[in-house]
Order: structure tokens, then sequence, then C-alpha cells
């Protein structure tokens, strides 16, 4: 990363403190490494976009309903998912640091310094060789790579390098009063599985036919070894997935369908489309036929945020034979090259996976803006904006009486009133205008309206937009229409 990219996101972690968007978990204990909390304006903003995320995909799509799956599962489901066996991280030790890296997370940085120096090619070649080695599960050799490159260790500055091992990143518990004899279950690493035992349940209850999807936002758990970059890589952290049943064969076009309608969505944010771009998987998981990230250009260059995965019937497949339960679905459309009907199958499935604090960090990198702003005589002055999308912004917006008297407070909560039930408002007496529009601007409230002596006098007040600053003398009885327009 860097000097000034690192500034840029060191200024919004300051800045999601201080204005009440995400502080550190447990911090009167000095914290908790790789948990967050959500202050204020922060837990406001993520339901917003996890509101807005359930909002297209369950109403706007006929086809996809939701479930709430609980966190804790048969501890089955996850030997018959894989993860068990399989959902681990290559990670290496420095034996002077005793500091543990992930292999691929030692070698991008590695080929990042290469391009500060100039060297592309060189890094290039090097990530190239990262991904084959890695895809082929071939330890010897990536340490080879470690070792060959002289790639030390940040802290010790040395390359004396253990071998490479794998961790499972899943945590465990014991279900049952006496520990001993207790079970070991896990907290969930992914949504997904919730929705796959509960396949059947829903497509009957809910009359589904396929193609269809199941929805769901919740809680998930990984004992990320190298936690760090704030809420980019949690422990605790929420997803929002959906699982797109298919007939097989035509899983090709609903991957593609979803990986266009997905970005589609982040687009409709009114993000630059130039920020996102498709990073397609060399190394699939252990479940996926073909997979592709969407990436956002974060304040540490181009990061992943959301997964499309075409998981064949690996899933269901799998909770097949481990719960010795039919997952079949009973096709009668008929096929048009035969002229039956498709009859029963396990469905195959593409499945879209995003990370609702990931998106979170987005929204603010995207949004936090320190403006320079020339006034009428010459002289300037700054203001830090979020330009934080108005449909999804934490307060919409700020009734802010001119004074304490004169019956303008009075004005202001018939206002309040109005709009409280409708979207989030704020109501602000203290201190002068321009101090409460800063302090608005801070926490990227789209719209604020001032009530004034003439508001008395005619029925209209100063609505000022976030963005440009600009104001406009509008009936007050108009207010609550121009905001809803904005914001649907
Ligand atoms: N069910 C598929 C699945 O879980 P994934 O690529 O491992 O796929 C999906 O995760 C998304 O979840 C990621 O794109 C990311 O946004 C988010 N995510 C994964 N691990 C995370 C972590 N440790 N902290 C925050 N978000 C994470």
């Amino acid at each position: 990363m860097s000097t000034q990219s690192d500034n840029r996101f060191q200024a919004i972690i300051s800045h999601a403190k201080e204005y009440g968007f995400v502080f550190q978990s447990s911090e009167i204990y000095d914290g908790l490494s790789a948990v967050y909390d959500y202050g204020p304006y922060g837990s406001e903003l993520k339901k917003n976009i996890r509101d807005y995320w359930w909002k297209s995909m369950t109403q706007m799509h006929e086809n996809i309903v939701g479930i709430d799956a609980a966190i804790f599962m048969h501890p089955t489901t996850w030997k018959a998912s894989g993860h068990v066996d399989n959902f681990s991280d290559p990670m290496i030790d420095n034996k002077d640091s005793k500091k543990r890296y992930r292999v691929d997370h030692l070698i991008e940085g590695f080929a990042e310094t290469l391009t500060e120096k100039g060297e592309t090619q060189k890094a290039e070649n090097l990530l190239q060789q990262m991904d084959a080695l890695l895809a082929k599960e071939d330890y010897a050799e990536l340490k080879e790579l470690i070792v060959g490159n002289n790639m030390k260790c940040s802290v010790s500055g040395t390359c004396n390098w253990t071998d490479i091992r794998q961790f499972n990143l899943m945590f465990d518990t014991k279900l049952g009063s006496v520990t001993d004899e207790a079970d070991t279950i896990y907290l969930r690493p992914e949504t997904a599985q919730g929705i796959f035992v509960n396949f059947l349940n829903v497509q009957k209850t809910a009359r589904m036919k396929i193609p269809f999807g199941i929805a769901q936002t919740g809680k998930a758990f990984r004992n990320e070894i190298v936690a760090r970059q704030f809420i980019f890589r949690m422990r605790e952290f929420e997803q929002m997935e959906m699982q797109f049943f298919v007939r097989p064969g035509t899983e090709g076009h609903w991957y593609q369908f979803w990986k266009e309608e997905r970005l589609k969505w982040h687009l409709s944010l009114g993000v630059d489309a130039s920020k996102y771009r498709y990073h397609d998987h060399v190394k699939l998981a252990h479940y996926a036929k073909e997979a592709c990230d969407i990436e956002f250009d974060f304040p540490m260059g181009f990061k992943e945020v959301e997964g499309i995965h075409s998981r064949s019937d690996f899933d269901l497949s799998q909770h097949q034979q481990y719960s010795k339960k039919k997952m079949q679905y009973f096709d009668a459309d008929v096929d048009t090259a035969t002229g039956k009907p498709y009859g029963n199958y396990v469905p195959y499935v593409v499945e879209t996976s995003i990370g609702l604090d990931r998106m979170f960090l987005l929204i603010l990198s995207n949004a936090y803006d320190e403006e320079t702003l020339t006034k009428e005589d010459g002289s300037t002055d700054s203001r830090v904006v979020m330009h934080i999308p108005a449909k999804i912004a934490p307060i919409k917006l700020a009734i802010l009486p001119l004074t304490k008297k004169d019956g303008l407070p009075e004005l202001a909560r018939e206002l309040m009133n109005e709009c409280k039930s409708h979207f989030r408002c704020f109501y602000e007496e203290k201190d002068a205008i321009g101090k409460r529009y800063r302090r608005m601007d801070a926490i990227g409230t789209p719209f604020c309206v001032t009530i004034d002596h003439q508001s008395k006098e005619d029925g209209t007040v100063t609505i000022r937009y976030r963005d440009t600053m600009q104001q406009e003398r509008v009936p007050m009885n108009k207010i609550k229409e121009i905001v809803l327009q904005q914001i649907f």
C-alpha cells in the first residue's frame, strides 16, 4: 500500500470511530483482534445495506425466498460440506519472530513491493507461479518460491521459515452441560450450509419450482490467522448469501446471469464502474466448478468483496450421502429432446456470497472525502463529507431550527412528526447552523432542513443538499416527498 493510500485508509478508520460507525470490540480491555462493534450510525448503515440486499434478492425476484437458519448446526454438516477436512489455509511461520503468515498474503505482499519498485513483470510472474502452485497444493515448491526470492518476515527481517502447513479456520465449541461428554460443534464458517440442509423444507413449504433461490443473511466465524485491515478480514463477520438451484446443464447460463446481476446491484448504489473488476479463480474451492470474485478498489488496492460460485451438486449430494435422506427435486417440465419430464435429480447450485462488513467498508471507502472549499471572499475552508448513497445513509434527514425560540422548535417538531415514521430523521437545535451541517456531512446525511423565521410567515424551509451544498427554499409540506423520492 502506498503512503497516500495508507494515510487515506487510516483516516477512514479514525473517522469511522470518531463518528460512531465502528468501534474495536471490548476496547476498554484493549480490544479483541479482528472483532469489531458497530456504533449508532454504523449499525444503521449496516442494517440499510442488509435491507437493500434482502429487498433486491427476495422482493425483486419472485423466485427467491429467504430463511434465517441457526448458527449452530449438526456437526456432520461440516464433515459433509468438506469444511472439517478442507477448510484450511496454507500457513508458514518465521522461526525467529514466531510470526505466522498466510502463504498467499506473504507472496502477494512481496509482489506488491516489487510493483512499487517498478518490477511489474517480475511481480506478475511471481503471482502466476503462486496461483499455479496453490492450485496443485504443492507446498514444497511454494516454500521454495518464498525462500528462493528471499522473502523476509516483516518483524525479524529474516528468511528463516518453517515448512508450510494447513490450519483449519473453524471455531469449535461444546454443546451440552458436561464439557468432556458433550459433542464438538462448530460456529458456522459460512451461512450457505443452513440453506442446503433446508433445501427441501423450503422448496416444499414455499412451493418453489426450479430455477429458484434461497437467500439468507447472518453471522459467520473464521479463525483467520492473519486478521488485519480493519473490518476487511474479521473473525466474526456477517454474510449475505443466495443459493440458486438449477437444472443440471443450465448452471453455466445461471453462473453468467448472476455474475452480471450482482455487478449491476453494486453499480445501482452509484459507485463508479471503474472501481470494480472481476477476478476469475484459478484455484477453485473444494466445492467449486467455476468461480469468480467481484473486486473493489479499496484504499489497499483491488480486493474481493463478493464471490460468485458454481458449486455443482456437490453440497446437496454430500448431504444426501451423509444424512441418507434424499435431496432430490422432481422436475415435471418436459425435456423437448426426449419428450419426457426431466424427473428426479439433485439440483446444481450457483451461489452469490457477499460479506456485509466488507460491503460496509466498500461504502465507507467510496464515500469518504476531504474537500477543500473556496468561499466567496476567496478564503478556503475544508470539510469531511461521506457521500453515502441516500437510500442507505444512516440518517436521511436532519431537521434544524435556526434558533431555540420564537416557535421555530415547535414548527421543526411538526416536520419531525410528519417524517419520522417514513425514514430516519435527526433533530438538533444546538450550535451554529454551519457546525450542524458539518456534523451531518461527516455521517453522510443527504438532506438538512433549516427552519427559520420566514418559515413561520410563509411555511417554506431551506433544504440543503449534502453533495452540492446547494440550498433551496421549498414549502415545508413538500419535504417528505422530496426525501422519499431520493431514497427508493
Ligand atoms: N459460501 C461461500 C463463501 O463463504 P467466501 O469467498 O469464503 O465464500 C464470501 O466468502 C464472502 O464473505 C467474501 O467475498 C467476503 O466478502 C466475505 N468474507 C469471507 N471471509 C471474511 C472475513 N474473514 N471477514 C470479513 N468478510 C469475509
